[in-house]
């Protein structure tokens, strides 16, 4: 039984990682989350509270990531701000966050020799055509477009950097556009999904036809423990689970499963900068240490997620009001 601390484990994809790490094995787990406007607790209720703890804190306090580095025998690095759209109009905490706070837990791990996984994003790759065959890989150069990618980008760097120059024990993953239960109403499925359930039409940028390559957070998470036990270190890994689809076929298919006309959205301003396209190639994930996704079926699986966020109003709907008013000052 492994103590592994989760960073950003109270945010959408830690949460559910903490979920399957508890569900699925003996390991305890201690997280360690700021509960910025993207972190929340009750995304982990329910889990065994003798086998979680919780710590509210920053990854850039040097101080209190040494303490609970001394007591980790794994650490898996989620936290970070995490949205393109706020990466444009306030890109400091990004800094702070993803590069400061990734550097702190690198001086940690060198210190005590800690084992490190850094959860990182397709993103740093910038974006592919929409006609182009290929495929990001490990061996796809940096190309990142946003505020965010370019910070996840340095990130990633710093990590392999510590692994070359001081011997820290860390791997890499990259992985496509997550969705599932707990993700903020901020992002592309939950924003369209509760919108449908207020009454508010759907709201695509632009033309739709940017296409993203979706993963269930589940998939992610069992990719991430493989990595975290069979991955050789200093290695990156791309974790992807053959999902592309292009945004308005994503809130089509949204309103068909909630039983209204598929051309009931609106078209609003495009993101800046707006990626075209993500598109992962998983195969040296799957061949080099034998992991498969599970959950391909996407629309049962968007299904099932909009089940839970009509479900769970209680969660998603004290964030609700407030996103909705920082689209709307964007014509979003
Ligand atoms: P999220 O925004 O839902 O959660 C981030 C969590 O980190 C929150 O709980 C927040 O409180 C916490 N946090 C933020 N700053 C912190 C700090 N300084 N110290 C401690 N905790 C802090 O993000 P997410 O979508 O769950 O993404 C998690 C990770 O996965 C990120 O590194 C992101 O780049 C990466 N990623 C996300 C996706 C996706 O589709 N969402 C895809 C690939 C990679
Ligand atoms: O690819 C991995 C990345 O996926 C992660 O690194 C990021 O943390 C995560 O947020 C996600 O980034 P995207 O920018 O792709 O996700 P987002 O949910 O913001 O948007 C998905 C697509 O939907 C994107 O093309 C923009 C578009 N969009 C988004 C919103 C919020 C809309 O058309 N309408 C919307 O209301």
């Amino acid at each position: 039984m492994r103590n592994i601390l989760v960073t950003g484990g109270a945010g959408f994809i830690g949460s559910n990682f903490v979920h399957h790490v508890l569900e699925t094995g003996d390991d305890h787990v201690t997280v360690l989350d700021k509960l910025t406007y993207a972190g929340n607790r009750a995304s982990l209720e329910g889990l065994p509270a003798d086998r979680l703890d919780f710590v509210e804190g920053d990854i850039a306090d040097a101080a209190l990531v040494d303490g609970l580095f001394a007591e980790a025998d794994a650490v898996v690095n989620f936290a970070a701000e995490s949205h393109n759209d706020n990466s444009l109009s306030e890109p400091r905490p990004f800094l702070d966050t993803n590069i400061v706070g990734t550097y702190t837990l690198l001086e940690a791990a060198r210190a005590h020799g800690t084992r490190l996984h850094h959860i990182s994003t397709d993103e740093v790759y910038g974006d592919l055509e929409l006609d182009d065959p290929v495929r990001f890989t490990e061996r796809t150069p940096y190309n990142p477009s946003s505020p965010y990618s370019s910070t996840k980008a340095g990130s990633d760097l710093l990590v392999r950097a510590w692994v070359r120059s001081f011997g820290v024990r860390a791997t890499i993953s990259n992985c496509s556009n997550n969705y599932g239960p707990y993700q903020h109403v901020e992002k592309f499925i939950p924003r369209q999904i509760t919108n449908v359930l207020r009454g508010i039409r759907p709201k695509l940028y632009g033309a739709g036809l940017n296409v993203r390559d979706w993963i269930h957070a589940n998939d992610h998470s069992s990719a991430v423990m493989t990595i975290l036990d069979k991955g050789e270190i200093g290695q990156t890994y791309l974790i992807g689970a053959d999902g592309e689809r292009s945004n308005r076929d994503v809130v089509e298919l949204i309103l068909e499963l909630m039983g209204r006309s598929r051309d009931d959205y609106d078209h609003v301003v495009d993101r800046p900068g707006h990626d075209l396209r993500y598109a992962i190639d998983s195969t040296r994930l799957r061949t080099e240490l034998g992991w498969e996704p599970r959950f391909q079926d996407f629309e049962s699986g968007l299904a099932d997620t909009i089940a839970w966020y009509r479900d769970h109003e209680d969660w998603w709907a004290p964030a609700k009001d407030a996103t909705e008013a920082f689209y709307a000052a964007r014509g979003q």
